[in-house]
């Protein structure tokens, strides 16, 4: 037999191989989600062990400036590569979108995507909330979310067709049903000061038409707050993918509605996002459009 037909028939058996792997190892981790989330849960809370054993260690020196503030820790680092390690060996054909380090989205169906400390400005001084996020995507829909907040200890979880769970206990979203009762999470512009007159006169008028406005400095557990229905909205803008994809899908699964600013579906990678208990949503943006441009 020819050589070169000796290749081809190797490679194409090598392919073969290939593509059962991949369809076998994709088909085992996702068919039981209860063990991935259970998987990703530890993950996650190792992690956060981690933060925790070095909060108290930080000082100047391990401080970077990425951009304009915005910071950098050699424990956001260590946090990120740990992730990265452990996430690509539990599900290996997946890529990574992750802060620090694979910001870039990439051609991928399947990916985690990984804020491996949310909050590092309270972080750095030396206070919480400070979070772990961990989402999984499939094309853009989130898949699976766990969002693990260190200073209370805090596991939040879910994936598609299961609750939302906070420590393992089923959570949901509040039932508020009118804007003038509704406890509202947010994040001051610290980058992009763009589009900051039109966000200040939304937070002016919402200063009295709600029970009151707060900002806690991780985006993340802003977000799964709103799961869990200590909050009844959630917005910002200029959040990046790692923000916001484990929140939107604790969001939804806790039977809450997430969106754009223009009530569409563009949070993941549109830079500004609502989350809600639902029943707000509507006079919610109807509220953000009297001061919002949507251009
Ligand atoms: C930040 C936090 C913060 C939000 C910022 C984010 P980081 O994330 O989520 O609440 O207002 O825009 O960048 O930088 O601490 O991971
Ligand atoms: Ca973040
Ligand atoms: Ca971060």
């Amino acid at each position: 037999m020819p050589v070169r037909l000796n290749e081809k028939i190797a490679k194409y058996f090598y392919l073969q191989i290939l593509f059962f792997c991949i369809f076998n190892g994709q088909k085992n981790i996702l068919m039981d989600p209860e063990k991935l989330l259970t998987d990703v849960c530890s993950i996650a809370r190792t992690a956060g062990s981690f933060l925790k054993s070095e909060i108290h260690k930080i000082s100047e020196k391990n401080i970077e400036t990425k951009s304009e503030h915005d910071f950098v820790t050699y424990v956001d680092k260590a946090s990120e590569k740990f992730l990265i390690e452990e996430l690509s060996t539990l599900f290996p054909e997946a890529g990574i979108i992750a802060e620090e380090s694979r910001q870039a989205k990439n051609a991928h169906r399947f990916n985690w995507i990984v804020d491996p400390l949310d909050g590092t400005s309270n972080y750095i001084h030396g206070m919480a909330p400070y979070a772990v996020s961990i989402a999984l995507t499939d094309y853009d829909n989130e898949i699976l979310g766990v969002v693990y907040e260190v200073g209370q200890d805090e596991c939040f979880s879910t994936s598609v067709n299961g609750q939302t769970k906070l420590n393992n206990h089923p959570v949901r979203v509040s039932a508020t049903p009118l804007l003038t009762q509704s406890f509202i999470a947010t994040g001051f512009p610290s980058r992009d000061y763009s589009r900051l007159p039109e966000y200040m006169e939304l937070m002016k008028a919402l200063m009295f038409e709600s029970h009151g406005i707060r900002r806690l400095g991780s985006a993340a557990t802003d977000i799964a707050y709103v799961a869990c229905g200590r909050f009844d909205i959630f917005y910002e803008y200029h959040l990046s993918a790692w923000d916001v994809a484990a929140g939107a899908v604790l969001v939804k699964q806790a039977g809450g509605k997430v969106s754009d600013f223009s009530g569409k579906n563009n949070y993941l990678f549109g830079k500004e996002i609502i989350t809600s208990n639902g029943h707000l949503h509507m006079d919610f943006l109807e509220q953000l459009n009297k001061f919002f441009n949507h251009g």
